[in-house]
């Protein structure tokens, strides 16, 4: 990212921290809390967001050799991705050309050649069929148009995107915006190397979890012991690209920042990053790293959601939580942002622990909220949320995805109308 830009950033937070007043996007919005049970509208958001629209499945370290792979399925169609003989990111259905079965039965790993666990037919890292087990017996198959089926596949960004219909194509830059482009493409997360991850499974809808990452109006209440001791909350620096958005919040290290000349100010030292990507994904870069969260319904259950959480550093970084020297150490003193509770005053949280910090704070403060939520939602009493001024993400991403269902657009408080009284 252009250091005039992350200057810029820097300085709408502090004076939002200076005014005591968070950001502003002068209207509030009600919304029918139906999208969160509506068994008609999962099933459509299924078919026209998850089934057929392109997927962010991982990042380049994901497949991090030739003959790497990993397999997904979040989106009803099992995926096996693999990095050929060539180092190009392929995607494939994870389904043998016999009779349909699983290629193979592992998560990820590296291997040349996929033996089908049922008759052992075998493919490459290309997929394509390289052998017929008893061929002479089973009668004769045309290897060549027997690979296994491909899926239009990208690799931009450091990123690994693929649609799941395999007659469809897509093209990254479009889907981004070339504003949004530049910017990704500014992270070099093609550098990156994995860390770890998680998955969270919870009954909220996967709208519920999304909307956790909508706003900081929470920071200082719900997070008060454990982001809120990194974060100030109430802050936040928006902008919206398409049906795609950043949003900048203020981490407590922004005072160390400001008392550097700006030549020196850096966005991470001072404040937490997020893309959201449309519909269902968010980056979250800290000092040197960045999680990337991905969030998908259950299938038939509006009720059920499961969140993908993986972690990814930048090689330096990696360097720097390894490092024993003083300065190394001082260095990631200033640049991180840990909140570990359990660490002693002064001392470093490892970085598996700061990791652990993060996606437990999700999974049992933004999800324990979500839950609660989705039971009011599903009681059929609480039939509209509100929306504030300070939470312009939440009206962005409802008002995208209700455009992308062709559903009625959000309806705005009118000025002077109590939304107490109407509610
Ligand atoms: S289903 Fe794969 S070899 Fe038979
Ligand atoms: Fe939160």
């Amino acid at each position: 990212m252009q250091h005039k830009l992350q200057v810029r950033i820097l300085k709408e937070l502090i004076a939002q921290l200076d005014s005591g007043r968070n950001i502003d996007s002068g209207e509030q919005y009600k919304m029918p809390t139906d999208v969160y049970v509506d068994q008609n509208l999962a099933e459509r958001e299924w078919q026209t967001l998850f089934r057929s629209h392109p997927q962010l499945i991982g990042m380049s370290a994901d497949l991090p050799e030739k003959n790497s792979y990993f397999t997904v399925e979040e989106f009803g169609i099992p995926v096996l991705a693999t990095r050929d003989e060539q180092g190009n990111f392929r995607a494939f259905l994870n389904a043998c050309r016999h009779r349909g079965v699983s290629v193979t039965r592992e998560n990820k790993g590296v291997a040349k050649r996929f033996v089908c666990p049922f008759h052992a037919w075998t493919y490459a890292s290309n997929g394509s069929l390289i052998g017929v087990s008893e061929e002479q017996d089973f009668g004769p198959i045309d290897k060549r148009c027997n690979g296994l089926i491909e899926l239009p596949a990208a690799e931009r960004y450091g990123m690994l995107w693929v649609h799941p219909q395999p007659q469809a194509s897509f093209d990254v830059d479009e889907l981004f915006g070339e504003a949004l482009a530049k910017e990704l493409a500014s992270h070099n997360l093609q550098d990156y190397v994995f860390a770890g991850d998680k998955e969270i499974d919870k009954r909220l809808n996967w709208k519920l979890a999304n909307d956790t990452f909508g706003e900081t109006y929470h920071f200082q209440k719900l997070h008060r012991d454990t982001l809120g001791q990194v974060f100030y909350g109430n802050n936040l620096a928006y902008e919206e690209f398409g049906r795609h958005h950043r949003f900048v919040t203020a981490s407590k290290s922004i005072d160390e920042v400001r008392a550097r000349p700006e030549s020196e100010w850096k966005l991470s030292h001072g404040a937490i990053l997020i893309y959201y990507l449309f519909p269902n994904i968010q980056l979250l870069f800290n000092t040197g790293r960045v999680s990337v969260v991905r969030i998908y319904p259950v299938h038939g259950d509006p009720a059920h959601s499961i969140t993908r959480l993986a972690t990814y550093c930048e090689p330096s970084y990696a360097d720097l939580v390894m490092s024993t020297d003083a300065q190394g150490r001082e260095d990631l003193r200033v640049m991180t942002d840990i909140y570990d509770p359990n660490k002693p005053a002064g001392s470093i949280a490892t970085l598996e622990a700061t990791m652990e910090a993060f996606y437990s704070t999700v999974e049992l403060e933004d999800y324990a909220m979500g839950e609660k939520q989705q039971r009011a939602a599903e009681s059929g009493v609480s039939q509209e949320v509100i929306f504030g001024r300070n939470e312009p993400p939440l009206h962005h991403y409802h008002r995208c995805f209700r455009e992308a269902l062709d559903m009625p657009p959000l309806k705005a408080v009118d000025a002077g109308e109590s939304v107490v009284a109407s509610a």
